[in-house]
């Protein structure tokens, strides 16, 4: 199976800037190796989507409303990410968590949401240094993914993603070793197996991210158990990101 490859492009790029990545990054991916799919700012979306479309690139938003509509300033709903032609959102980012003060009861309630409106989620979790430090990564796991599917049916499990992303491996140049990530694989599909079954545990994709590059992309995709990488700062390098996509082993 190929593997999946998303981008995150967090609080980055303008729109125009996006439009010289989308066009370069459609007219150069070849779809044999991996699905990939790419997550601009809400700004870069529409011409994102006006790229991508007939290509095999897949759109992702960053963050979506748990509301359906209505009074809720500021906000992007599921429904309009659906219909500008985005299959994905991120939902528990650490960034959103921790900066954001993202409680889990939210993060149920945007995967709820999002699910309704025909989006696929990717929900992110993972422990702190300080977890890790006193023995709490798999504890801190268990719950952050209980909480995030509560009240989800297991055939809804189909249109959900784990991204395990130990906090302390973002954007700090130090990746979780090849053991680590076997280890949390397993504790996530442990996990599901407990709340669902053997076969949702088997079938659901998990996949890593924290700071990927074309160096150690082989080996921690290649895990026991995972399924794909969440990509940051490297998913900004389109010549970059294109060779890692196209190429991956
Ligand atoms: P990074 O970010 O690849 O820059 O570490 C990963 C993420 O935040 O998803």
């Amino acid at each position: 199976m190929k593997k999946l490859i998303i981008g995150n492009f967090k609080m980055n790029q303008t729109p125009e800037e996006s439009k010289a990545y989308f066009t370069k990054f459609v007219a150069g991916f070849n779809g044999n190796r991996a699905d990939v799919v790419l997550c601009p700012s809400y700004l870069s979306l529409p011409v994102a989507t006006f790229l991508a479309k007939g290509s095999p690139v897949k759109l992702g938003a960053q963050n979506v409303s748990d509301e359906e509509e209505g009074s809720f300033t500021g906000e992007v709903s599921a429904q309009m990410l659906k219909n500008l032609g985005v299959e994905y959102v991120i939902v528990g980012h650490s960034d959103r968590r921790n900066k954001f003060k993202e409680s889990d009861r939210l993060v149920n309630k945007k995967i709820k949401t999002a699910l309704k409106n025909g989006l696929k989620c990717v929900l992110c979790v993972g422990e702190s240094l300080a977890d890790r430090n006193t023995g709490k990564t798999f504890d801190v796991i268990r719950h952050q993914i209980e909480e995030g599917v509560r009240g989800l049916y297991e055939n809804e499990l189909e249109s959900v993603i784990i991204a395990y992303e130990p906090i302390w491996a973002i954007g700090t140049g130090q990746n979780a070793s090849v053991k680590d990530v076997e280890n949390a694989a397993k504790v996530i599909r442990k996990v599901i197996f407990e709340s669902y079954s053997e076969k949702a545990s088997r079938d659901i994709q998990v996949i890593y991210g924290g700071s990927l590059n074309e160096k150690n992309v082989g080996a921690l995709l290649n895990c026991a158990g995972i399924d794909g990488g969440l990509f940051g700062r490297i998913s900004l390098n389109v010549n970059l990101f294109l060779d890692i996509a196209n190429n991956l082993k």
